[in-house]
């Protein structure tokens, strides 16, 4: 259908507006659709609200400054493109939109090993200087899980999320309703010892996406992951488990030592600057998101930059009325999450 111009597009959730009635009803619940009832996914929206912040005041903002190093690698701000599989329901172009608009903002774009492109072409369209992550699933086919590694390596990604929050295949009625598939090729048999055979295959950091425990996070640390990412997949695998941001409470309050160990990436509801900045004060260095991204690249390239820009923009006006300049200073102390921790 005829979209909504772009510029009438003011905040993230616009775009998922505009998506729920414009896609096709398959199309569109394949991007929406969370495990079962869809109540991780409601939830995952909804607790950042419960987080209350505590600006302060008199302090010069004049300037905010957004920068942020990943592995030594320097980009314009704290978020990044989650890894989200078909971006060609809604682009001919699919995932080149996202790298193209990636490169040209300079944010971290971590592309799908579902991808409707190949990594291969992906990769060409980089800008130069760019630098992508790309995701990993496991795979029963040790051939491919091997050949997969090799051609991330060799397209020149610089980082793999390796995704375990996946034995199997979420119990996704809204998907299935439509006929997606119910199956993956993921190894349930796949466990820490088999990351660290990963580890082994390729010279890239390889980051256990989809941690959801202090438990998890702390045996990553123990078998040397360089950086964890917390996710529920979107709330896509198992309904009722925690959202990312409770996951990294839960972390702050038992294992804090966990934030200066390892690289925290988070994904999961982030759609507001404040989201961003709650998360980070928790001690994530980069926060992710999944949906609003696909939804974005309805508008094409122009789209995805425009979501880039609103949340910079965002997040710039949320730092100042904070009264943080630098994103360094975001600590717990601008965090008043006592109910929460009491739920
Ligand atoms: C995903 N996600 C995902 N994750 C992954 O590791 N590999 C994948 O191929 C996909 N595919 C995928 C498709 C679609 C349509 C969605 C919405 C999500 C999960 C994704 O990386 C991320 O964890 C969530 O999307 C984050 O939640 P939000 O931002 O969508 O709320």
């Amino acid at each position: 259908g005829r979209l909504p111009a772009l510029s009438s597009i003011r905040g993230v959730p616009d775009f998922e507006a505009v998506a729920r009635h414009s896609m096709n009803v398959s199309d569109y619940a394949y991007y929406r659709t969370g495990a079962a009832g869809e109540f991780a996914y409601r939830r995952s929206l909804e607790i950042f609200s419960q987080v209350k912040l505590r600006p302060r005041i008199l302090v010069d903002v004049a300037n905010i400054s957004l920068d942020t190093t990943v592995f030594g690698y320097k980009f314009s701000a704290p978020f990044f493109i989650a890894p989200a599989a078909r971006a060609g329901l809604t682009h001919p172009r699919a995932e080149l939109n996202l790298a193209e608009a990636a490169g040209a903002e300079n944010i971290l774009y971590a592309p799908s090993l579902s991808s409707t492109k190949k990594m291969e072409e992906i990769a060409a369209v980089a800008a130069p200087g760019q630098v992508m992550f790309h995701q990993l699933y496991v795979s029963r086919n040790k051939t491919k899980f091997a050949s997969d590694v090799k051609r991330i390596e060799a397209a020149g990604f610089k980082g793999i999320f390796v995704t375990v929050d996946n034995p199997i295949h979420g119990a996704r009625t809204r998907e299935s309703r439509y006929g997606w598939p119910s199956t993956t090729d993921s190894d349930p048999k796949f466990t820490w010892e088999s990351y660290q055979e990963l580890r082994n295959m390729t010279s890239l950091p390889v980051i256990p996406k989809g941690i959801q425990s202090v438990e998890d996070a702390l045996l990553a640390i123990k078998y040397g992951a360089p950086g964890i990412y917390i996710s529920n997949h979107g709330a896509r695998q198992l309904d009722t488990s925690q959202s990312p941001l409770e996951i990294a409470v839960e972390i702050h309050e038992n294992a804090p030592e966990v934030f200066e160990k390892t690289f925290v990436f988070a994904d999961g509801g982030v759609r507001y600057g404040t989201d961003v900045l709650k998360l980070m004060a928790l001690g994530v260095k980069a926060v992710g998101l999944g949906r609003p991204f696909m939804y974005s690249n309805l508008y094409g390239r122009s789209g995805v930059e425009h979501l880039i820009d609103l949340l910079k923009e965002e997040i710039a006006l949320d730092a100042a009325n904070m009264g943080i300049a630098d994103l360094e200073q975001l600590d717990a102390r601008w965090l008043n999450f006592g109910r929460l921790a009491a739920f």
